[in-house]
């Protein structure tokens, strides 16, 4: 896909490597990434700009967009394919799947899987307990953190055999 010029929506950017790799590559995009959390480093090429947001709630950043990338938005309950049809997307098709989560399977394409999951869902866990953790289920910051270290950990530990409900998102743009 050709993305010379183009405004890029990165929705729950994580640690924004995505976006900052991509801004490093082609200085003719700019890069606008959202996450929950803000896990993103302070020093960034200018064509790249990160926000603190929920993207289930306005945000202020969309307007000008017109690409949208969302690599693994975990937990996440936005309507996307609402959101890949008012941007423009058609034939929008949901798959969900079960993955591995965790290096535990013993077929080595799903023990990569497995892994590379555990380890996006360690770098996303603040932003997936954060909000929700203290908003709605009322525990203070520190018992926030406090349960994200022992999840962390049993993901380490590798000893019970988790699995993730993945959802796929596919769609065209017609130009
Ligand atoms: C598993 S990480 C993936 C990060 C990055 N997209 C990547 O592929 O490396 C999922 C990210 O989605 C963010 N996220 C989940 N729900 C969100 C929401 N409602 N609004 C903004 N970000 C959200 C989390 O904070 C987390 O950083």
């Amino acid at each position: 896909m050709n993305l010379a010029g183009r405004s890029i929506l990165d929705i729950g950017t994580g640690t924004g490597k995505w976006a900052v790799d991509l801004a490093d590559q082609d200085p003719s995009v700019t890069i606008v990434g959202l996450d929950l959390s803000p896990n993103q480093p302070e020093f960034v090429p200018p064509n790249v700009h990160f926000f603190v947001e929920n993207v289930e709630t306005e945000w202020s950043e969309s307007e000008s967009t017109r690409t949208f990338h969302n690599r693994s938005t975990a937990g996440s309950r936005a309507d996307f394919r609402t959101c890949a049809e008012e941007a423009g997307f058609v034939d929008v098709s949901e798959e969900i799947f079960e993955a591995p989560l965790g290096n535990w399977p013993e077929d080595q394409q799903k023990k990569d899987i497995g892994e590379m999951l555990a380890s996006s869902f360690k770098m996303g866990l603040h932003g997936l307990t954060a909000k929700a953790f203290q908003d709605v289920l009322g525990r203070s910051k520190e018992e926030v953190e406090v349960f994200n270290a022992f999840v962390r950990r049993e993901l380490d530990r590798n000893t019970s055999k988790l699995t993730l409900h993945v959802s796929v998102f596919i769609a065209r743009k017609i130009e």
